[in-house]
């Protein structure tokens, strides 16, 4: 089965052509990044206009690197939620135009759900990099292969997928959530932020220290030549399974302050101006570590709390963090290329929707929601 998956809910204007929820025929993603990095943020207005003027050009391009023409293509499946509303709406917009005009049924996809079926797509990095990882594989023969070997033999020999029940810690921009899985589709929140999300803090804390937007790989960047036990910065003190990433940030902060020497109401802009290369990457460093120490906590107590699960899986943009992936050695992690916003994902979790017997939406009548829980 083809499906071509449209994503437009942030910044990222992506379509990519999938067989049967994991083999990628094609992927285009079109980034914004260059635009708001000038303005350190994404500024909704412009990037619904960039998404307009990107769409359809990404959808024909998806389509011929993929070598297929619209005959071929079994359905469409578009991001509907959540996300920015003008983003959401070019996207879904130009998903009911495709599927009226070629007549293909038309599914409306949730973006979480999307960044953990990543985890499902078959790439030459994640099918070496899990015949390279200690986790037992389906046969003798290719538990010693070795991860030289071709790809093509890798797939058909190593490739191990999630195993149900699992969790789902969920990384991004705008969520940060564990998530329990009984199966394919089933999706129940044990835990999630009280306030800011992971890859935000990631953002907020960018800023403080005067690196680009966006601010996780540049903290990342940053971090490799910094001191991660330089500054103590606290864990917050949430109940359960739950997260809360703002006070972290305004942890940052006041380190810094205390660092340069400012009182706390110094304009936290110029903050950057008095800090040296080697404080930017200590900060980086540090908070990267927390950040990563607290995700790892909870998951483990979320772990103690669900001994029947058989799998983690880790999604979401913050998934391409090489100090998490490094603290999760036997989590399932998407190829870095699939971590952020693509249409593959959202072709994929579309495959496994179709495969719970999810129905198609009236393309004349879908609507987008900009804020709905993953459980609905
Ligand atoms: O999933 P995503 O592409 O968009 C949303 O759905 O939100 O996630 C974007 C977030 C941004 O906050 C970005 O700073 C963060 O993912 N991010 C990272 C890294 N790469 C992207 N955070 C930490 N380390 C990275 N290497
Ligand atoms: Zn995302």
């Amino acid at each position: 089965m083809l499906i071509l998956g449209i994503e437009t809910s942030c910044d990222e204007t992506a379509a990519a052509v999938v067989r049967d929820g994991r083999e990628i025929l094609s992927n285009v993603v079109v980034s914004q990044i260059d635009i708001f990095a000038e303005y350190g943020g994404v500024i909704p207005e412009v990037a619904a206009r960039s998404h307009l003027e990107a769409m359809m050009p990404v959808v024909d391009k998806a389509l011929s690197d993929a070598g297929v023409s619209w005959n071929e293509i079994d359905a469409i499946a578009v991001t509907h939620a959540p996300g920015l509303l003008g983003s959401l709406l070019i996207g879904t917009l130009t998903a009911r135009t495709l599927s009226i005009l070629h007549n293909k049924p038309l599914y409306a996809v949730h973006h979480l759900k999307s960044h953990v079926y990543a985890n499902w797509l078959d790439t030459d990095a994640n099918i070496l990099s899990r015949a390279a990882s200690p986790r037992p594989v389906a046969t003798g023969e290719a538990r010693s292969s070795s991860p030289c070997q071709a790809p093509e033999a890798l797939r058909k020999n190593v490739l191990r997928l999630p195993d149900f029940p699992l969790l789902a810690l969920v990384v991004s921009g705008g969520h940060t959530q564990i998530l329990y899985m009984p199966e394919h589709n089933q999706f129940e929140i044990i835990g999630t932020t009280h306030d800011d999300a992971v890859g935000e803090c990631f953002d907020k804390v960018a800023k403080i220290l005067g690196l680009p937007y966006p601010g996780g790989p540049a903290i990342a960047k940053a971090a490799l030549s910094g001191d991660a036990t330089k500054y103590r910065l606290p864990h917050p003190k949430v109940e359960g399974l739950d997260f809360s990433f703002s006070g972290l940030k305004t942890a940052v902060l006041r380190a810094v302050q205390k660092e340069v020497g400012v009182p706390i109401s110094y304009p936290s802009h110029k903050l950057k101006e008095l800090l040296t290369p080697e404080q930017v990457a200590d900060f980086a460093a540090s908070f990267q570590k927390t950040a990563v120490d607290i995700l790892c906590e909870k998951l483990k107590m979320a772990l103690s709390e669900h001994p029947d699960v058989k799998s983690v899986v880790v999604a979401g943009g913050v998934s391409a963090n090489t100090e998490l992936r490094k603290a999760l050695p036997e989590a399932f992690f998407p190829a870095p290329s699939l971590s952020g916003d693509n249409g593959a994902m959202v072709a994929s979790a579309c495959y496994f929707e179709i495969q719970s017997g999810v129905k198609p939406v009236d393309p004349y009548a879908l609507n987008i929601y900009p804020r709905i829980s993953i459980e609905n």
